[in-house]
């Protein structure tokens, strides 16, 4: 048979999850016009005018003096991490529980992955870990505020200013996330954020980064934006001879995407408060409904981006009852909960075992890896088996919330509680 007929499309782009509770639509007639505009004027190469005005906006947002697009979140980490100076014999520190590209730019730089735990009642990566994982060779932390939810930036910024470690902040999740009233992506030395189809701040596919260092954002301009506009965008004088071809690496985004991602940017505020809004309502119901509980938030923040939903299962509030058939029991009254749509990455075979990625035996994924183990990460472990996921909803329609606790509600008594 012909393998192209077999060939599935995949497309990742957000959807409303009930679409008869939910009047948000991700995109439309807005991002479009700017799409046909932006195509009519042969915008659709380089540092554009509107590439240059989403990059504005972008350091307004963040409150800082540098920001860049690129062609998605795994590219701005891996310009962060080289910003940063991660390189070969070195080792980069990500939580256990993420999206992979938190830290597979890391071998392709040289630097070895080393994993920390996540604490099971907020998800999120532990300073205490973190501290007992810090070696001679760490270059950087990578703090992921994971599904919209903020890492303890007082505790991990503690541990940066002693050791003298970077932190970069991978924002994927968080668009407009706060930690004491500070955007995220803007307390580390740099922040990242994926702005791929199914985010927040949808570029369909393209990502960003943002740093006050002019030394990261030199080098993120030298590793990515070969050619883009010789002499506007490196500061200092160090690389000024490279320009303006850098090192000849090109992570430029497309214009097109940016240009969504621009009007996009405009609407996070109001997709921030309707998913606040619905998530909170839903939280204030689960302390009454027996089998699961909010997950705990860092104190002195405000989730952003809602990437998911999370809540933590609660076996001892449901006696004999698991969190599968749990979950099972909110779906058949209509709720999309489900698992974690993440494996932990220490069970990944990449990072469990490591891998030969360069052949003939070299690179820091093979020889002296010792990879991971089942049992290596307790608190995350545990969090992946109670983990729960809810629907998200942005645009509730009247009266969608009170019918989605309604429904958990009824699954909830439908196992007899
Ligand atoms: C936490 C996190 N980091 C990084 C990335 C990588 O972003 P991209 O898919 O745009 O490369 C993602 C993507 O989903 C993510 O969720």
């Amino acid at each position: 048979m012909d393998a192209r007929k077999k060939a599935q499309v995949f497309v990742q782009t957000a959807v409303a999850p009930l679409n008869e509770l939910d009047r948000w639509v991700q995109v439309g007639e807005e991002e479009a016009r700017q799409v046909y505009e932006m195509t009519l004027k042969n915008e659709l190469s380089g540092g554009t005018e509107q590439v240059r005005a989403f990059e504005n906006e972008f350091r307004e947002f963040t409150g800082l003096k540098h920001a860049i697009s690129v062609i998605n979140g795994t590219a701005a980490i891996w310009s962060a991490m080289y910003g940063c100076y991660v390189g070969p014999g070195d080792e980069v520190i990500c939580p256990v529980y993420t999206w992979l590209c938190s830290i597979t730019p890391a071998p392709m730089l040289g630097a070895k992955p080393v994993f920390c735990d996540v604490s099971p009642h907020t998800l999120l990566m532990d300073p205490e870990d973190v501290k007992k994982k810090i070696t001679s060779r760490t270059r950087a932390i990578v703090a992921v505020h994971l599904w919209g939810m903020v890492c303890d930036m007082q505790a991990l910024g503690a541990i940066s200013q002693e050791s003298g470690i970077p932190i970069i902040e991978d924002c994927s999740h968080a668009h407009g996330a706060l930690f004491r009233g500070r955007v995220v992506g803007a307390i580390g030395k740099v922040g990242t954020w994926s702005m791929q189809g199914s985010k927040a701040v949808s570029a369909g596919e393209g990502g960003v980064l943002a740093t006050d260092d002019d030394e990261v954002f030199d080098r993120a301009c030298m590793i990515g934006q070969v050619n883009r506009a010789a002499g506007l965008d490196l500061v200092s004088a160090k690389y000024q001879k490279y320009q303006p071809l850098g090192l000849g690496i090109k992570f430029r985004a497309h214009p097109l995407g940016i240009g969504i991602a621009r009007v996009q940017l405009r609407k996070l505020g109001l997709l921030n408060s309707g998913r606040g809004a619905y998530i909170e309502a839903v939280e204030k119901a689960l302390k009454e409904i027996p089998g699961l509980d909010p997950v705990t938030l860092t104190e002195g923040t405000k989730r952003g981006g809602y990437y998911g939903f999370p809540a933590i299962f609660r076996a001892e509030q449901v006696p004999g009852v698991t969190r599968d058939q749990y979950v099972d029991a909110l779906r058949a009254q209509g709720v999309p909960a489900s698992s974690s749509p993440y494996d932990l990455l220490h069970r990944l075979p990449y990072f469990a075992e490591g891998m030969d990625v360069f052949g003939f035996g070299r690179g820091v994924m093979c020889e002296d890896y010792t990879g991971y183990k089942e049992g290596d990460f307790p608190g995350a472990e545990e969090m992946h088996r109670n983990v729960v996921f809810l629907p998200v909803l942005t645009d509730p329609v009247e009266g969608a919330t009170e019918e989605i606790i309604r429904r958990i509600r009824k699954g909830v008594e439908s196992l007899g509680f």
